[in-house]
């Protein structure tokens, strides 16, 4: 068991492994596919073989039906993986695919991600409880911003054996079940309860993570916060772990929920920033 602390044998295999194969830059996980809608074998398994590496890989469409509605392509794509328990939020269409662009007025304008403000890293769905956590995640551009909004991306894996190499009981304290908490909120009628966490947890063998970088509104558990500490210095700084994209029309992430910004943007009001997330309850399917 990698993820088992006194397992040391065992995580030292799933870490080389994991360390060799760790791509450079984020082009090495670029595949070109022609429509999402209709994926060769090979195009589905080259993307695959991505996840597989680092849980992430971008897509790059060289030829999408015109005119088609991308809603239902990325709700196309996902199922061709595996991805079909969608996750729905309340302010998410009723699909549970939801279009990000800045929202004016409404009470989607309060709330950052349809701003052109920044977001700070975290994992989606991290105040889900844990039946519903967002394991898989698609991002697909229909439309950049003017200018910015690039994503920093990060495969939690790295980050949990950066942890452990510092010290494993970083990853102990972030492993417990009372490590981070999001306190209850109550908005347009949608009560949420307090949610406490692992940040670290294993789902059916994979590790997964739960985590924001936000400091307001986050309650950490005193035993990790030095670990919630370290976390962040390590995405701070910024290191070979760490890619940046900035998705162009018809490019888009198809990835096992991981660690992700979203850079300051500044839209043109004519051609305004675009963007389909979908959140799913399920991983990537691996074959
Ligand atoms: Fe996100």
């Amino acid at each position: 068991m990698a993820f088992d602390l006194l397992d040391e044998a065992g995580y030292g295999r799933w870490r080389d492994q994991k360390l060799s194969s760790r791509p450079d830059d984020l082009a090495e996980l670029v595949v070109e596919v022609g429509d999402i809608t209709a994926l060769t074998d090979a195009e589905a398994e080259a993307l695959r073989r991505q996840v597989r590496r680092c849980n992430m890989a971008l897509y790059v469409e060289t030829a999408p039906q015109p005119d088609r509605d991308d809603k239902q392509a990325v709700a196309a794509l996902g199922r061709r993986f595996g991805l079909v328990a969608l996750d729905r939020n309340h302010l998410a269409d009723d699909d549970g695919i939801t279009p990000l662009a800045v929202a004016a007025e409404g009470p989607r304008s309060r709330y950052i991600p349809y701003t052109e403000r920044p977001i700070a890293w975290h994992t989606d769905g991290y105040y889900n409880p844990p039946a519903t956590r967002v394991q898989g995640l698609i991002l697909h551009c229909t439309r950049p911003a003017a200018e910015g909004g690039e994503n920093k991306l990060m495969d939690p894996d790295l980050l949990y054996i950066q942890l452990r190499e510092r010290d494993p009981e970083l990853v102990r304290a972030l492993s417990q079940p009372q490590a981070m908490t999001i306190p209850g909120n109550d908005d347009e009628g949608m009560t949420r309860p307090a949610m406490s966490g692992p940040v670290f947890f294993t789902e059916e063998g994979r590790l997964a993570m739960r985590y924001t970088a936000r400091t307001r509104s986050i309650e950490w558990h005193p035993e990790a916060e030095a670990a919630a500490a370290m976390i962040r210095d390590i995405l701070q700084a910024g290191g070979t772990d760490i890619f940046t994209g900035r998705l162009q029309a018809g490019w888009g992430l198809l990835c096992n929920n991981v660690l992700h910004t979203r850079e300051r943007f500044s839209d043109d009001p004519a051609r305004p920033r675009l963007l389909y997330r979908a959140r799913y309850h399920d991983r990537i399917q691996d074959s």
